[in-house]
Order: structure tokens, then C-alpha cells, then sequence
């Protein structure tokens, strides 16, 4: 594996960002189209948001997409720390910025676990172990945490954040058409709104990285495409087969 030296970091000049790094944020961008349209011709995005859908299956699907979430959340959760706390030591605002912004999601697995029980899970459930959807996912973002150049965390936080800001409008008004009850999904409710700025932070981390740290543009396309090949559609394939069941 490459690991970034001081001798990466050339400083941006004039607070321009260098056509690679522009031409990461757009791969990223490319990425989460891609898996965007993969999920929305599936089925489980059909159950989710699909006016034939039954309700009941719909709601159903959230719940156990929200059980996916509290299992794996504090796990990739735990990883981003240990990226972000492997990064170079002379990028204190990068660190402070992508530490306050981990830390403000530290507690969106508790939110998930409220509204798995708010829409009918069990506290039994909340203790079952992890599907094996859900284990792809920790182990990738532990294979992150503990050996991947670190800046590559920028990659594969991508796809979670982006791929929410698009997703979860839609889906959060699906639900309120199908009769959800906005307190039962204020997991989905915040995420609708507040991605979006997240997104924005990403997007300028990753310019100001790429520019500094050429090689880091490599490894967050890399760590895109490890998360991507294990999220979201096993997980949420995973969640509907539940509520089926
Ligand atoms: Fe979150
Ligand atoms: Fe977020």
C-alpha cells in the first residue's frame, strides 16, 4: 500500500484545486450516479417507493433497513475514527473538520435503533447478530480503518453521504405518501435534509486533499469501490427478503 509523505503535500496555490483532484470529486460524483440508478432499478427500491408497493411491506423494508443500520453503524463508525486519527499529523483542520463531522453522525446508529423499535422491530432483534450483508460491511470498513492509505476514507464516506442526499428525499416522500407517521423515520426525516451539507463538506475535502495529496485521488476511488461493492443493495436486498418473510 502507498502511504502519503511530506513530500505529497504541495500546497494548493490561490486556493485553486488541480484538474486531478477536480477529476476525482467528478469520478465520485460518476460513482454514486452509477449505484444510484442500480438501486433504483431494483427491487427493493420498488418495495420501498413504489406506488404498487403495499405500505405494510414498505414500512416493513424501512424497519429492517433500520436494523442493517444499527448493526453496522458503530462499527464504521468506530473505522472513520481510525482513519481520520491515521491521517497526516500536519493536517490539523482536516482532522478537526472530519472528526466534528464523525462525531455528529456518532449517535445515527442510536437513531436507527429507535426507529427499527418505533416501526415494530423487537429488542431481541436489536441484539441479534449480524446478517451476512451487514458483516461484508464492517469487515470492509475494518480492512479500511486498520491498512488503507487514510485519506482514502474520503472515498468511501463519499458514497454514504452522497448516496443519501439522493436517495432519502424520495424515499421520505414515498413514506409520507404511504402513511408514515414522521416520527416513526426521523432517522430518514434528518438524513433527507441534512446529507446535503455533508456532501458539500466531502466534496471540498476531497479537492483540497486531491490537490495537496495526489496520490490520496487513487485511493479514494479505490475505497469508493471496495464500500460500493458491498453497499447499499446486499444490505437493503437483505432488508426486504426480511420483511417478506
Ligand atoms: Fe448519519
Ligand atoms: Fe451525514
Amino acid at each position: 500500500m502507498e502511504q502519503m509523505s511530506s513530500a505529497d503535500c504541495v500546497p494548493a496555490h490561490g486556493g485553486e484545486f488541480s484538474a486531478h483532484a477536480s477529476d476525482t470529486l467528478q469520478a465520485l460524483r460518476t460513482g454514486v450516479a452509477r449505484v444510484s440508478r442500480a438501486v433504483k432499478a431494483s427491487e427493493v427500491w420498488e418495495a420501498v417507493v413504489g406506488n404498487n408497493a403495499p405500505p405494510a411491506l414498505s414500512l416493513a423494508t424501512l424497519r429492517e433497513i433500520m436494523w442493517s443500520v444499527l448493526q453496522y453503524q458503530p462499527h464504521t463508525t468506530e473505522a472513520g475514527f481510525t482513519m481520520i486519527g491515521r491521517m497526516p499529523k500536519n493536517e490539523v483542520k482536516l482532522i478537526m473538520s472530519l472528526s466534528r463531522h464523525k462525531a455528529e453522525e456518532a449517535e445515527h446508529g442510536l437513531w436507527a435503533r429507535r426507529d427499527y423499535l418505533l416501526l415494530g422491530g423487537t429488542e431481541a432483534g436489536v441484539s441479534a447478530p449480524a446478517s451476512p450483508a451487514v458483516f461484508a460491511v464492517i469487515g470492509v470498513w475494518d480492512r479500511l480503518g486498520s491498512s488503507e492509505e487514510p485519506l482514502s476514507y474520503l472515498g468511501a464516506e463519499y458514497l454514504f453521504e452522497a448516496l443519501t442526499m439522493e436517495l432519502a428525499p424520495t424515499v421520505m416522500a414515498a413514506l409520507e405518501r404511504k402513511g408514515a407517521k414522521r416520527g416513526n423515520v426521523g432517522f430518514l426525516a434528518e438524513h433527507a435534509v441534512e446529507d446535503e451539507k455533508h456532501t458539500r463538506l466531502l466534496d471540498h475535502w476531497v479537492l483540497d486533499v486531491g490537490t495537496r495529496h495526489p496520490r490520496s485521488c487513487q485511493a479514494m476511488l479505490r475505497s469508493f469501490e471496495y464500500f460500493a461493492e458491498v453497499y447499499p443493495l446486499p444490505v437493503w436486498t437483505e432488508a426486504l427478503r426480511r420483511a417478506e418473510s
